[in-house]
């Protein structure tokens, strides 16, 4: 909605707490991170998103001080850190290893930055049982080994001894990796809640698109090293700018095509040996068009203004609702759709014919690059 006004604020250095500034990192001929810059404001969860190989734990590694950047400058609180050791930017971490020490206590692990940073005993005592309680851990594990502890549990102790120090920034590293799906899904809605009640900025990388959607308030989808977009969770689903980000995030189809005739409303795209219409006006001067479709969109049934016929190849019935993927010969595509259920029986099976379609407005066309 009022995303310009947005950007402008966020790119003023002085509001952000952290500003990744025109940073680049060359290693060797490889350049693995290009040119970003992403501000990052007091207090939110910025998720940088991408494909394995993009250049994400790289960037969190120069932001933590692992690595220097080859161009280009880390802020923190408006002051460049690229001379500051990793031990004095006052910054928690978490990785998908989470690194506790096995024969050490939980006590011992949550205890352990605070016995660097020389507090009192009577301190870390009492910051050790507001954070067991933050993290939602009972206050006599204290004394357990964390090599008793399940998976989940050390999950949190790792949580409680990158932020008991109250850092200015926490660091996540595809924290959640290691876990199974339940309780990958259970420690998301937790950093959730602990973002929230803790108010802390932090910066999560991932390539796993539902955690970046479930938990970030702003996503950064970064590709070959390079920043591809850069917003507010519902505005990049709702907007990607690129057709790399409407097929990285989202259950997307990609068709390409040459627009063969411009009319006042909408424009005739040629898809192999079909045809299909786009809005007219949408900013595309080039002829050579790239589709993208979201499942959702895309419906069964002859009633849309984009209609084609194509040969059901899978169904997979998912409870609360069905996929399909209908190969499309006259694109030489196969196109997925989902549609909600709501108890009634699901009528089609694989091999079947069907038309499916979707209006030119539900679609986000991109010039061809
Ligand atoms: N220390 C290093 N030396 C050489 N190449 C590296 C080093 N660290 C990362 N790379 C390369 O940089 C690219 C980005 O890696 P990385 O930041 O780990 O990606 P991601 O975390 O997105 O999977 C990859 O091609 C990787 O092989
Ligand atoms: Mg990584």
């Amino acid at each position: 909605m009022a995303s310009q006004g947005l950007d402008e604020t966020v790119t003023d250095s002085t509001d952000s707490v952290v500003r990744i500034d025109g940073v680049t990192k060359d290693f060797g001929s490889l350049r693995a991170v290009d040119d970003v810059t992403i501000p990052i404001e007091d207090g939110e969860f910025l998720t940088i998103l991408g494909p394995s190989g993009a250049g994400k734990t790289t960037l969190l590694h120069m932001i933590a001080g692992f690595e220097t950047p080859s161009d280009g400058e880390i802020y923190i609180d408006n002051e460049p850190v690229s001379d500051k050791p990793p031990n004095k930017r006052d910054i928690g971490l978490v990785f998908q290893s989470h690194a506790l020490f096995p024969h050490m206590t939980v006590e011992e692990n949550i205890a352990f930055p605070l016995k660097m940073r020389r507090e009192n005993l009577e301190n870390i005592t009492e910051k050790v049982t507001d954070i067991l309680e933050l993290v939602r851990l009972p206050t006599d594990y204290v004394d357990k080994p964390v090599d008793d502890l399940s998976g989940g549990q050390q999950q949190r102790v790792a949580f409680a001894r990158a932020i008991v120090y109250e850092p200015t920034l926490l660091l996540l590293d595809e924290p959640l990796s290691s876990l199974d799906k339940k309780l990958r899904e259970e420690m998301r809605a937790e950093l959730t809640r602990i973002h929230e009640e803790t108010e802390l900025t932090i910066v999560h990388v991932t390539h796993n698109q539902t955690e970046a959607l479930s938990m970030a308030d702003r996503i950064a989808v970064i590709r070959d090293g390079g920043l591809e977009q850069l917003a507010p969770v519902q505005e990049l689903y709702a907007a990607p700018e690129t057709p790399f980000v409407a097929d990285f995030i989202g259950n997307t189809t990609l068709l390409y095509g040459t627009i063969i005739d411009r009319g006042e409303e909408t424009s005739t795209v040629a898809i192999d040996d079909g045809t299909v219409r786009i809005p007219s006006g949408i900013g595309v001067d080039r002829s050579d068009v790239v589709i993208a479709l979201r499942a959702e969109q895309v419906t069964l049934g002859p009633d849309s203004v984009n209609t084609v016929e194509g040969t059901l190849e899978q169904v997979s019935f998912e409870g609360d609702r069905t996929q399909y993927h209908v190969s499309v010969p006259a694109f030489g595509e196969t196109i997925r759709l989902v549609t909600p259920n709501h108890g009634e029986r699901i009528v089609h099976e694989r091999g079947d014919t069907v038309t499916i379609g979707w209006d030119p407005e539900d679609a986000f066309v991109y010039p061809d690059e």
